[in-house]
């Protein structure tokens, strides 16, 4: 008899941290690798809490870098998985800088997929997830980017057979 596969919320992982000068180019502004870093960590435990397994980062969709953010800032980033799939997870992350005032404004965002593997690392089944109203509007937004990246996985494949 099959089980039922589990049905949860995905829960929102937050980061904080300050930007040092070995973080930045020469201007100032904070390298994109290193945001991207952030990202993937911040999200990678996203991915992990939801699934309650080990994960690994299979692409990076959407990549915005909006805004700079600049050495001294106070930097928020957040995660949540916005859409599954059997194995697989998106999460988005958005990266924010502390403009005072209790205000932040979002630099850079990403769509992150995972996918997570059980104790053979083979990709394993991950929970269904259950919207709540303020994940649906990033959740069509995964769906569109997984449409386009399976798309254009295509035409690349076909181009590289050619
Ligand atoms: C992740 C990995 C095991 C997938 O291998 P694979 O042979 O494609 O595995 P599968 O065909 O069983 O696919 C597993 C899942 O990955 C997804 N996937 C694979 N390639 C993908 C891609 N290019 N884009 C999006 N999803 C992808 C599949 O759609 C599937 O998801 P589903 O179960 O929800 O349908 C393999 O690519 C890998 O080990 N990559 C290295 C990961 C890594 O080292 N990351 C950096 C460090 S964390």
């Amino acid at each position: 008899m099959s089980e039922t596969r589990p049905t949860k919320q995905a829960e929102v992982m937050v980061n904080w941290n300050l930007v040092f000068p070995n973080q930045a180019n020469p201007s100032g502004n904070m390298f994109g690798g290193d945001v991207m870093a952030i990202m993937d960590t911040t999200a990678a435990m996203a991915a992990k809490r939801f699934s309650e397994r080990e994960v690994s980062t299979v692409t990076v969709e959407a990549v915005h870098f909006a805004k700079p953010i600049m050495v001294g800032d106070n930097i928020k980033t957040t995660a949540r998985v916005v859409a599954v799939g059997n194995s697989s997870m998106m999460v988005k992350a958005d990266v924010y800088r502390d403009i005072g005032g209790n205000k932040l404004m979002r630099c850079v965002s990403a769509f992150l997929n995972f996918v997570a593997f059980d104790y053979q690392r083979q990709p394993t089944q991950v929970p269904l997830l259950e919207l709540t109203p303020e994940d649906e509007k990033a959740h069509k937004m995964a769906l569109v980017i997984k449409k386009s990246a399976e798309e254009r996985a295509e035409l690349l494949k076909q181009i590289e057979a050619g």
